[in-house]
């Protein structure tokens, strides 16, 4: 019997009931396994080329995200791990320019100088910048300004083109939005945000079709040493049982302050792609089945915004977002985003929604 996500990731990668054993085994602390003969007589010989308590968490995330999953250190290392395998001197990227600031970051101080022509392009020159190009790039919902993109439309123009599609779903994740569905060859998470959900730990990861897509990326991940920790992939998968109530909550939220926001004429350029009148919650509705837990919106000055986060007592200032506690920060304090200086992005948390909308209410009128 089929079961939804929801349901399913409740026992995702969990072993068979085995009496007297736990539900989810403890974390595998290893370097190296006992390894008697040959080396392809174990599964397991050194942590650095695989590890049972990964493999288990793997296995969950292969299962939402319908493909092959190679789990990283970070959500960077696996971000490394994709641009690295795709591209070499001469090959050519076209990316989001509204792309996470390290990503782009990545490939203009570590790709561009070793050959490789890195094209940043805005939502709508997409399209046209993947022309001749190795590999697509994009985010959606993006970060930070919460914009929307067509992925099946983007990953046709791609393949069109020659290109492969990556798409960073970090904000979405694999409950909200399945980019391989949509046409896209590859999706980016960064599993410290929703997936591990607690603010407690760094792990990315990447999802494709085919163990010869994947191949590379294990390669890869053994021979650069980008490996996780098996304790984070075991605390990230131990998360897993509850992202779904997590989400639900969180959306539920920051649909709220959404609402509320864009009700004050004090507040300007609110994103939301769960409100109806944002510019992408047609395309929102079509590829994601949940609008998720982020809000964007500009207070107009830096003195307003800072006021804000320090008025504020259920909304903590720190960078990241998808934990369980409402977070939010004055994006322009990293520098980096084309963002103006009041613009906040703030992520709804699992706080009581009536507390919550009261609290932002009070600090806006700080
Ligand atoms: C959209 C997006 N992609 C990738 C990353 C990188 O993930 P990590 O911090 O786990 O390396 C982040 C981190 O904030 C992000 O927001």
């Amino acid at each position: 019997m089929s079961h939804e996500d929801g349901t399913r990731v409740v026992r995702a990668g969990q072993p068979e009931s085995d009496q007297g054993a736990p539900f989810l085994p403890g974390p595998v602390f290893a370097g190296p396994f006992h390894l008697k003969g040959e080396v392809a007589s174990s599964d397991w010989v050194y942590t650095r080329y695989g590890n049972p308590s990964w493999a288990r968490y793997e296995a969950a995330l292969a299962d939402l995200e319908r493909g092959e999953v190679v789990l990283f250190a970070s959500g960077m290392a696996a971000a490394a791990a994709l641009l690295l395998t795709s591209l070499r001197p001469g090959s050519v990227v076209a990316i989001d320019r509204d792309c996470y600031l390290n990503v782009r970051r990545l490939a203009q101080s570590h790709l561009e100088p070793r050959g490789v022509e890195v094209r940043l392009a805005p939502h709508d020159e997409l399209g046209r910048a993947v022309e001749g190009a190795d590999l697509l790039w994009l985010e959606s919902p993006s970060n930070p300004k919460l914009d929307v993109y067509d992925v099946s439309l983007l990953a046709e123009a791609a393949r069109a083109a020659g290109a492969l599609t990556v798409v960073d779903n970090t904000t979405a994740g694999p409950l909200y939005q399945k980019p391989l569905d949509l046409g896209a060859d590859f999706v980016l998470t960064s599993a410290t945000k929703h997936l591990s959900g607690h603010s407690d730990l760094v792990l990315g990861y990447v999802a494709t079709r085919g163990a010869e897509r994947a191949q590379p990326l294990r390669d890869w991940r053994r021979d650069a040493g980008a490996i996780p920790g098996p304790f984070e992939a075991w605390l990230s998968h131990r998360s897993l049982a509850t992202l779904a109530v997590r989400l639900e909550r969180g959306s539920a939220n920051a649909l709220a302050l959404a609402e509320l926001l864009a009700g004050r004429d004090d507040v300007i350029g609110v994103r939301y792609p769960g409100l109806p009148g944002d510019p992408g919650h047609d395309v929102a509705r079509r590829q994601m089945s949940g609008f998720g837990t982020i809000v964007v919106f500009d207070l107009g000055a830096r003195e307003r915004a800072e006021r804000f986060l320090g008025a504020a007592e259920l909304v903590t200032e720190a960078s990241s977002f998808g934990g369980v506690q409402t977070t939010a920060e004055r994006r322009l304090r990293w520098r980096g985003d084309e963002v103006p200086e009041g613009f906040i992005r703030l992520s709804a948390g699992c706080e009581e929604t009536a507390d919550l909308v009261a609290d932002v209410e009070r600090a806006l009128d700080a």
